[in-house]
Order: structure tokens, then C-alpha cells, then sequence
């Protein structure tokens, strides 16, 4: 229920949580160009921590951030009235708490599509060629090269499940291969994608005659877990999937028998279903707790990287930047890139 109306700062005051120094060296460069009082804090967001941003108009999270309805009515007692999402996902938000609370939030829909694209193929690349074992091969003075054989990307068939900014960006690459495209999504077919020869199909046809599959709808209800065993069963045999997406995309404990089995033939994931609290930190010293990754990591045909697809320099930089004139649309009144709450 919303308390009393705090104003909002001439100089809108912000705190961004999980913040590393990369985000601190990034925001404070473009924040040359709006002088916001910017505050940086370690901490993860959630109920608990919430305290923190008392007095702060402006909270900035990141994607393992709780930004749950107990985390949004303490955030709201503090006096925040904009959550300013540094990322293009949202599924961490409760946007009917939010709705509720009248706190706004806003999102980075599209910083660099290249950055997160350019990295599925660089996992489908490693994967496909066995990079990361031939590096310590020969790092060992082994030049052998039985157990790397690959195949080559041109002439087979790449399936892309959602086919939004990112997806198309990847679809793109994907056919300078000499790929075949299929793409699935419940929304109208790309017209760049249908010119390059692209077809649009139900996702288990999709499943079905890919060599490679990837991930890049969104994490929503009716997505979550789109590549249960199920789906996985209904996959070419041996073939790769992909993940560049959300880790809920995909059911994790399945991928285990999957991969035992063979049926699955290569797994490349950026994230992870419970990476948070895991992502984004060092945890070498302490034993993986996470059984399932912990077997997924054992495999030689799967690749793990924790959620790096958006680094590079351009995408941090744009990410920075459409952030802060997020929050300057928004204190102007007329708020840009909006995360509605669902319908209904
Ligand atoms: P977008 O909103 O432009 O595109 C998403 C597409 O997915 C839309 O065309 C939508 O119609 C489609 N879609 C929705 N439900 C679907 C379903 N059931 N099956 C197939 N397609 C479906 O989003 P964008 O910018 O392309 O990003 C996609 C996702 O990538 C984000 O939601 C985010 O979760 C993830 N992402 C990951 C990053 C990383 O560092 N690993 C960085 C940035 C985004």
C-alpha cells in the first residue's frame, strides 16, 4: 500500500547493489554527463538488505538481485520510487508488487545484442572444437589430437527459440556459417530473417531437426523450463544446445541424464537455473555445494560460464549509460523503457 509521498531529489540520489568495480568504473564514466549522486554497494539486494537504500529515490540492481514484493515494500519505506534495472531481463522483479507500490521500473531492453550473440557462438564454437581441452593439451606438450574431433558448422542446421534482438543478432551469424536457420517464437516472424532464408516452426520440429540449439526468449511462466526432459528427448540425438538466455529455460537436472545417456551431445550454458549467489564471485575455495552443476562441470562435452554473455567493453558502457537516462526520463515525467506488470 503506498505511504507517504516522498519527493523525489533534485539530485536524484542512487544506489546500485552487487556493484563491482567494473560498474563502478563504467557508471562513473557516464555518469560524467548527469552528476547523480551515485553510491555503490557491494551487498546483494533483497528484504534484508533493502535497509541499505533508505533515503535513495533511485535503486539500481543487477540480475541475481531479490527484488520480491517483501524487498519492494521495504525498498518503498525507504522513499525509492524507481527500481532502474541494469539489465535487459526482468524475471527477478515482482512487477504487481511493484505496480502496487507505485514504484517504477525500467529496464536496459538493448545494449548490445553483438556482445551476448557473439558469445553463444563462441560456446558453440569451443564446444564444437573442443577448445578449452586442446589448450590444456598443448599447454602439456600433448599435440595429439585424438578426442578433438569436430564438424563443421556449415551445411547443418541451427535453431533459435526466441528470435528478439538477441536472437536475431545471433541468427545472423549463424547463417554467415552456412547454417539453415529455424527459429521459433510466438510472435511475428523476423522480415530480416525470413529474407535470409530462415523458416519459422512449431518449437518440436525446431528440436527436432537442429544441430544446434540456443536459447533466447525470456524467463517467464510459460517459459520456464521450455527444455524439460522432454524437450530433451525430442532433440536430434547428439545434438548441442545452448544456453545464453535464463537458467530457468532449462530443466537442470535433466541435462545430467541427457548428457550420461548421449542423447544430448554438447552443452554450452552462461547461466545457470540456481546460479544466484554462485555467479559473479569466487567461490574457489569453498566446496560447490550445487550437486547438479557440480556434475554438469564433470563432462567434458559441456561448458559452463557464469552469466558473462553481456561483458564487453561496448555492452557495459551502453549499459551505463541508457541506465542514467533511464532515471533522467523518469525524474523529467516522462519515463522511458518501462517493465509493465503482467495483465491479468
Ligand atoms: P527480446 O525481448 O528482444 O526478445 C525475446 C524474444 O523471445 C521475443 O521475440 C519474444 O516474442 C520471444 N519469446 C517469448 N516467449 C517465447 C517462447 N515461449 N518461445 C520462443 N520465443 C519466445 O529480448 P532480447 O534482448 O533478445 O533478450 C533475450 C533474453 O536474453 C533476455 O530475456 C535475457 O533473459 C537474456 N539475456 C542474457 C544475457 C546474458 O548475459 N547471458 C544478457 C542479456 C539478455
Amino acid at each position: 500500500m503506498p505511504g507517504t509521498q516522498i519527493p523525489i531529489s533534485a539530485r536524484p540520489r542512487m544506489i546500485l547493489f552487487s556493484a563491482r568495480q567494473y560498474d563502478v568504473d563504467t557508471f562513473a564514466e557516464a555518469n560524467t554527463a548527469f552528476q547523480y549522486e551515485l553510491h555503490y554497494q557491494e551487498s546483494h539486494l533483497d528484504a534484508d538488505t533493502a535497509v541499505i537504500a533508505d533515503g535513495y529515490d533511485v535503486v539500481c540492481p543487477f540480475v541475481n538481485d531479490t527484488v520480491d514484493a517483501a524487498t519492494l515494500e521495504r525498498l518503498h519505506k525507504g522513499g525509492t520510487r524507481l527500481v532502474a534495472l541494469r539489465s535487459a531481463g526482468f524475471n527477478h522483479v515482482d512487477l504487481a508488487a511493484a505496480q502496487r507500490l507505485g514504484i517504477t521500473v525500467a529496464r536496459v531492453p538493448a545494449y548490445s545484442p553483438h556482445a551476448v550473440a557473439e558469445h553463444a557462438v563462441g560456446l558453440i564454437l569451443a564446444l564444437n572444437r573442443k577448445l578449452p581441452r586442446a589448450v590444456s593439451r598443448t599447454r602439456e606438450g600433448d599435440f595429439s589430437l585424438a578426442g578433438l574431433l569436430g564438424f563443421d558448422l556449415h551445411g547443418k542446421t541451427a535453431g533459435v527459440v526466441g528470435t528478439g534482438i538477441i536472437g536475431r543478432c545471433f541468427a545472423r551469424i549463424m547463417a554467415g556459417f552456412g547454417m539453415q536457420v529455424l527459429a521459433h517464437d510466438p510472435g511475428t516472424p523476423a522480415a530480416d530473417l525470413l529474407a535470409l532464408g530462415a523458416r519459422y516452426v512449431p518449437l518440436d520440429t525446431l528440436l527436432a531437426q537442429s544441430d544446434v540449439v540456443s536459447l533466447h526468449c525470456p524467463l517467464v511462466p510459460a517459459t520456464r523450463h521450455l527444455i524439460d526432459r522432454h524437450a530433451l528427448a525430442k532433440m536430434k540425438r547428439g545434438a548441442m544446445l545452448i544456453n545464453t538466455g535464463r537458467g530457468g529455460l532449462v530443466e537442470s537436472s535433466a541435462l545430467v541424464d541427457a548428457l550420461k545417456s548421449g542423447q544430448l551431445g554438447h552443452l554450452g550454458l552462461d547461466v545457470y537455473e540456481e546460479e544466484g549467489g554462485l555467479f559473479f564471485e569466487d567461490h574457489s575455495d569453498a566446496p560447490l555445494q550445487d550437486d547438479v552443476l557440480a556434475r554438469l562441470l564433470m563432462f567434458p562435452n559441456v561448458i559452463v560460464t557464469s552469466h558473462q554473455a553481456f561483458f564487453t567493453r561496448e555492452a557495459m558502457s551502453e549499459i551505463a549509460q541508457t541506465t542514467l537516462r533511464n532515471v533522467e526520463a523518469w525524474r523529467n515525467g516522462s519515463p522511458a523503457n518501462l517493465v509493465d506488470a503482467p495483465h491479468g
